[in-house]
């Protein structure tokens, strides 16, 4: 194999020397073809090295989002009977035509001065209630992930097999967990006070407070639950379950499958899905520093982009923070849930499919351009110590303790090998070629239409959010 390769290789460069010579003759269009060969090689490898189909491997089954359990889950997800207050849905911070989040840096819950108004306009003016301390990440392609969610990893998949939840001591399992990833952690977001509980059951167990929530769904919703869960003679009581209800909310999630790119149809054969820029994008992505790369795939790997592992890469801690270190306002990540010192400000490698539409961009929303975060990975410990807080657009957000909270950080000792002579170049290539992972249904309303309930769908308690945007105010 490696012989045929050096030999279509010699093949090209000899090409590449007539060419040169027709260049100045004047037959500029053979150019782009030539050049386009020579670096389509080098990817045909690197592909081959990284074992890359552009097809990931999803570690749960994944429903049709056509079927009743995924139907009741899209209304759950959208349904503000969920929030404490009732003035929240998951919807409100995951939303498709936000990239599956929410475009904030950081997230607004219950404290919106506008519940039904989201998107980069979203605002609170309500200091009563906490903010969020971290940036919502993607619901798209959640199925994918094996081991880890959250940015740090407390819903994981443990050893054997069981689940562990922020509910248990770390690492024991959780029992109530249920079969996925998906469904452990759809029963956490609506026991946080700042995401959608408020002031709701404050002194109560999650527990109780989920089984309120149960109690509250069976008055209204207990036809969609017969037919969601295909069993039309059960009582309310036996169904309405918030087992039944993570249970459902997760086949929805599950659904979001958006994976069809230009850079799985250049790995499946169409040399031209994708850019020139682009293609010198993956080669730095794919190659690893030693070979004069950026390595990027040393973490984000495979055809998912990550190795669901942890590690400090000192992005900049912006906002309310977890309660962590002198400040207060820092958040140590990983070392929260293990107690461990050695995981301090370690977070989980993200995935970067769909990434031009899941900003802004790190754990807490600091990078608010693909460039700029691009060039975070490049050079971390130079971007965190100079990191520029006016790219934010979100109001409001504390940034008193960014300086010292990201300089610690750096202090910890980051886990990634600088790139010591990044270019302005590197980084348009690699924004480049991180676009190409966008699958063009994630800009395309009607294309998203199947995740989205429809304005006059059966609404059992009219506590459905129809969200527009904060800033036209247009439904999303
Ligand atoms: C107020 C905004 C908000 C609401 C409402 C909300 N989330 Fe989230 N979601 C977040 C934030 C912020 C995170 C990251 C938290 C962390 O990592 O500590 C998150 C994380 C997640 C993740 C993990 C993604 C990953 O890649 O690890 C999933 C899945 C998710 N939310 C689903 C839901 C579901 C289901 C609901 C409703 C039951 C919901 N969210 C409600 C803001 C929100
Ligand atoms: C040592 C492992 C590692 C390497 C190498 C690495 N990354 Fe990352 N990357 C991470 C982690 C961990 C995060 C999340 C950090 C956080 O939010 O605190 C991240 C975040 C990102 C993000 C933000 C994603 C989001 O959704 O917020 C982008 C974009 C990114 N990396 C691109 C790259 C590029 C391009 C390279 C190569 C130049 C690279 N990374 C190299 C581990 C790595």
């Amino acid at each position: 194999m490696k012989n045929l390769l050096g030999l279509l290789t010699s093949i090209l460069l000899a090409n590449t020397i007539i060419f040169n010579y027709g260049y100045a003759q004047g037959t500029h269009n053979n150019s782009v073809a030539e050049n386009t060969s020579a670096i389509d090689l080098e990817l045909s490898d690197l592909i081959k090295r990284h074992k890359l189909t552009g097809r990931p491997t999803p570690a749960t089954p994944i429903p049709d989002i056509n079927s009743p359990i995924a139907q009741l889950g899209m209304k759950l997800f959208y349904s503000k009977s969920l929030g404490g207050d009732k003035n929240t849905a998951c919807a409100s911070c995951h939303h498709p035509m936000l990239g599956g989040g929410d475009n904030l840096s950081l997230s607004i819950g219950v404290a919106a001065d506008k519940p039904n108004a989201l998107g980069a306009n979203r605002q609170t003016t309500d200091f009563k209630h906490t903010q969020v301390p971290r940036n919502a990440p993607t619901t798209f392609n959640i199925a994918f992930w094996k081991k880890h969610l959250f940015h740090d990893g407390r819903i994981q998949r443990l050893e054997n097999n069981e689940i562990t939840t922020p509910d248990m001591q770390f690492p024991k399992s959780d029992l109530l967990a249920g079969d996925s990833l998906v469904q452990a952690q759809a029963r956490f977001p609506i026991t946080s006070a700042e995401e959608m509980r408020g002031e709701y059951l404050s002194a109560s167990l999650n527990q109780t407070l989920r089984r309120a929530l149960a109690k509250r769904l069976q008055e209204n919703w207990l036809e969609e639950f017969r037919k969601g869960f295909n069993d039309p003679t059960a009582t309310a009581e036996e169904l309405i379950t918030e087992q039944n209800y993570s249970e459902a909310i997760a086949a929805y999630e599950k659904t979001q499958v958006l994976i069809d790119n230009p850079w799985k149809d250049y790995i499946q054969g169409d040399k031209n899905a994708i850019s020139k820029d682009a293609k010198k994008g993956a080669k730095l992505f794919f190659t690893s520093q030693n070979n004069g790369g950026a390595g990027c795939a040393n973490c984000h790997s495979g055809d998912f982009f990550t190795n669901e592992k942890m590690y400090n890469v000192a992005m900049p801690q912006i906002g309310l923070g977890k309660n962590s270190g002198k400040t207060g306002s820092n958040d140590y990540g990983k070392e929260l849930t293990t107690k461990n010192p050695k995981d301090r400000f370690k977070f989980r490698t993200p995935s970067l499919l769909n990434v031009e539409m899941t900003g802004p961009w790190g754990h807490s929303g600091a990078y608010t351009s693909l460039e700029a975060v691009t060039e975070h990975m490049l050079s971390p410990n130079k971007s965190a110590e100079n990191y520029d807080q006016s790219q934010l657009t979100q109001k409001n957000i504390k940034l008193d303790d960014v300086k010292n909270n990201t300089l610690e950080a750096v202090k910890h000792g980051v886990h990634i090998q600088v790139k010591s002579h990044a270019t302005k170049d590197d980084v348009k290539y690699l924004v480049s070629f991180l676009k190409s992972l966008t699958d063009p249904c994630t800009k395309d309303r009607k294309c998203m239409s199947k995740w989205i309930p429809n304005a006059d769908m059966n609404d059992p308690d009219g506590m459905m959010l129809h969200a527009v945007d904060a800033g036209t105010g247009k439904p999303l």
